[in-house]
Formats: structure tokens, sequence, C-alpha cells
């Protein structure tokens, strides 16, 4: 019993917190932000919103809610994950888009920055990870020349099972596999891929290769904390049960069940729906369809990649649900504290009143560094001298978000209370919430992408591709 009170306590001392008072019309004004009466005069729509979502996830069509409590296939990669590190020095991922770009926020945000340098025992022996997310011939060349082919493992990560640029890395890979290791390439292959369909799967059963399943109702993008981001993120010693407890526990804080009944009252208490609402009141009321997402860590830009991705290509669409010509969605900025406040910030402050900036603020870095006392006769540097450079970075938060507010630009922070597992696997539920819940209030569909289809289509008939 006291385990499992100290349990609940370490996760509630982990709990990110979303602070959104610069959205409301008291901070910024009545032109440019959100007040209490916005908020109620979209109460049915917020309830419809929350109907659609929980039906979305009842009936299994919003399978990345179950993500968080699948055991045995936590198991089965941690497993696999093992015996790559036994064997291998390097872990190539193949993939792109929604299978690469979360695998990449991981590894960003929880891995050393410099990982692929460390000595391996700084690694925990744990092998090298590169991701191949392109098929720019200069990037595979390079990433040819220095991979030992005979200690490489690939894991070919493809939903479908047919993107052209996953493929054609695959085969340009396996070729030379087969030269370099001959028969044995099969143990140099894990396939990510759907259950049941596409020619990866076929691959993976005629093989015998070593294989895992993409669910059936997790789309690309939906899909970081399924098999496509757990296993490279296993591999490279993440600690991936954490990274699920911090999904399951940003699931039951954004799991009111009391919230058909008063829906205004229990926004408060589901964070994900609450920056749902308030990005959707500045985009109808406010003409705001630009969100930057800013997070004050070089760890978090591969998020702020991954969050692009998802808020991109789940909301940018043409028709609602009934066939009606939209044409809506956000269009996602990624921006990095304080790097951009030397380039992208002047245009924040004084351009178009167009944007809602979501600040990510990290309160303890897990490293402290002190800015030594030298040169006290320079003015330039007497004044940092003996403060930290923690100190440093979350007052030059605070000094963008004080110079935002006094324009009246809207900006809300979402604070990690460090980065870690647990964080960072609430960071990724909330966005995946905030983004269907968003779908629902649209009306639109955020699980397809019809137009990311057209360009697919032409490339295949260019290359005569059967039945197209
Ligand atoms: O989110 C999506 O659905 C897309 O970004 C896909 O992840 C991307 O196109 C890659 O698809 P696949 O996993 O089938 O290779």
């Amino acid at each position: 019993m006291k385990q499992i009170k100290k349990n609940e306590n370490c996760k509630k001392k982990m709990e990110i917190k979303l602070d959104f008072k610069n959205v409301m019309e008291d901070s910024i004004g009545s032109e440019h932000g959100v007040s209490n009466s916005d908020i109620d005069n979209i109460r049915e729509k917020i309830a419809n919103a929350h109907k659609r979502v929980l039906d979305g996830r009842k009936s299994g069509e919003l399978g990345f809610y179950q993500l968080p409590y699948q055991d045995k296939e936590v198991s089965e990669i941690l497993d696999i994950s093992e015996d790559i590190k036994n064997k291998f020095d390097n872990f190539v991922v193949l993939g792109i888009g929604g299978s690469a770009l979360g695998n990449i926020a991981l590894h960003n945000a929880l891995n050393h920055k410099f990982y692929n340098l460390l000595p391996k025992k700084d690694r925990n022996d744990c092998p090298r990870i590169f991701f191949l997310d392109n098929i720019d011939p200069k990037l595979i060349k390079e990433l040819i020349d220095i991979i030992d082919l005979k200690k490489t493992v690939f894991n070919v990560i493809t939903k479908s099972g047919s993107t052209s640029e996953t493929i054609v890395n695959f085969l340009v890979f396996l070729d030379l596999l087969k030269s370099a290791v001959g028969d044995d390439w099969k143990k140099h292959i894990i396939i990510t891929t759907d259950p049941e369909r596409g020619d990866l799967r076929k691959l993976a059963e005629e093989e015998s290769i070593i294989s895992l399943s993409v669910p059936l109702n997790v789309g690309g993008r939906y899909s970081v904390l399924s098999p496509v981001g757990l296993l490279s993120a296993a591999v490279s010693g993440i600690d991936i049960n954490q990274l699920l407890s911090g999904a399951a526990y940003m699931d039951k804080l954004c799991s009111s069940s009391e919230f058909d009944k008063n829906p205004s009252f229990e926004l408060d208490k589901n964070p994900a729906y609450k920056s749902a609402a308030l990005l959707y009141l500045e985009y109808v009321k406010n003409k705001k369809n630009i969100t930057v997402f800013m997070p004050y860590s070089n760890s978090l830009i591969g998020i702020a990649d991954w969050f692009s991705q998802i808020w991109a290509e789940s909301l940018g669409k043409k028709y609602s649900l009934e066939n009606e010509v939209v044409n809506t969605g956000f269009t996602p900025v990624s921006a990095l504290g304080t790097t951009d406040q030397h380039s992208q910030l002047q245009l924040y402050v004084q351009g178009q009143y167009d944007k809602v900036i979501v600040f990510v603020e990290v309160e303890n870095y897990n490293s402290q560094i002190d800015i030594p006392k030298l040169y006290p006769e320079f003015n330039s540097f007497e004044y940092l001298g003996g403060k930290s450079i923690n100190q440093l970075i979350n007052l030059e938060k605070q000094g963008t978000e004080h110079a935002l507010v006094k324009n009246n630009r809207p900006n809300y922070t979402i604070k990690l209370p460090e980065i870690n597992a647990f964080t960072i696997g609430q960071l990724l539920f909330i966005i995946e919430v905030q983004t269907v819940f968003m779908g629902a209030l649209l009306n639109i569909n955020p699980l397809d992408q019809p137009g990311v289809e057209e360009g697919k289509i032409y490339v295949c008939k260019k290359l005569g591709r059967k039945g197209y």
C-alpha cells in the first residue's frame, strides 16, 4: 500500500502542466485573446467533439488510445532488443513520415545528444542508432560509408509495406547485405509492418524474417508508442515501460468521466481538450491558423518535428465529414528557444496576428552549469558571471513570453518537470489526444491523408507500377 502511494506521488511530481493564461483575454486583450464566454459559446461543440472521440475510442477506430496498455508487445520488443544488443553494433531505421519521426523524436529527447559518438560502455553496450528517412542519394552513400554491414541490423518500418522511399532504401541495403553476409542476411533485418497485408508482411513470412506488427487501427503519425517507435527506443536503452506509463498517466488525466455532464467546467480538468479548444477558438474567432511549437531544449526539437507532422497531416483537410469543401487546418512551425529568438522571434512579436506560440519549458535539465566569473571589468561579461545557464535559459523564455504578451500575441506553456521517459510519454499522448479532439471540433477526419496520395500515385504511374 505504502509503495503504491509512493509511486503515485512520484508520478504526480513528474506530471506535465499546461499554463493557458496568455491565451486568455485578461492577458492579451479581447481582440486576440479568448474569453470564458467564448468557451461557453462552444459548449455544445465541445460536448459533441468529446462524444465523437469517445465513440472512436470505444469502436477501436482511434487505436492509439490502446497503446499505453500493450504488455505482450512490450515483452516481445524487449526480448528482440536484448538479442540485438548482444549481436550488433549498429541499428538502422529505414522508414519515413510516421514510420520515422516518432523514432527520431524519442531518440533526440531521451538519449545523449552525441549518443553515437559515445564509447560503447557509455551507451550501456547499446548499438549506435541511425535513421534513414529520405532518399537523398548523398545521405544513403554516406551511411554506407560508415557502417560495417556485418555488424548492422536494419529495422524496415512501413505500415503499408509499399512506401516507395522505404522500399528503395530497403532494396539498396538488402543487396549490399547479401553481398556482405550471404545467406545470413535474414538475421540482419527486422520488419515492422501491417499484421496481415502488404508485400513486406509476405516477405517476412516467406523468408522467416523477424517481424513486428503495427496495429491495424493505428495510423503512421499516431504510431510512436507502437512497435514502430518502441523497438529503436528499447534498443538504445530507453525505458519503454516508463514511456508507456507516462502515456497511460496522461490518458487518465484526459479521461474525465464527468465530462458529458458539464463540458465547460470539465474542460479545465482535461488539458488536451482545453488546448485544442483554445487553439480552435483562436483559429475560428481570431484567425490564427499558425501554430509555432517552441521548446526551450535541444532535446525536444525532434518532438517539434513530430508535432508538425501530426498537426499538419491530421488537420489539413479539404473536405468536412459531410463532404463539404472546408480547406481547413493549421500551419505548424517548429522553433527552438533560445536559438530562434535570434531568428524567428521578430516576426512572432511584430508580424501578422496569425499565430499561437506553444512553449515547452523544462524545469530541471538534469545538468547544472554555472557561469564562470571572468573578466568582470567587461560590462557584457560581469552581469552574467556567477549565475547559472539554467537560470538564464528559463529567464530568456520568460522574456520572450513577456514580449509576446506585451504585443497581444497568444501563447501558452507546457511545463515539463524534467525530460524523462515518463514525461515524454505524457507529452506525446497529450498531443495525440489534442489532435483527434481538434479533428472533431473542425469536423474533419484526422486519420486520413488523401492529399499525400495524389503525389504518390503520380510517381507510381510515371515509374510504371502495375495497377496504376
Ligand atoms: O502518418 C502517416 O500515415 C504517414 O506519414 C505515413 O506514416 C508515411 O506516409 C509512411 O507510411 P508507411 O508506414 O506506410 O510507409
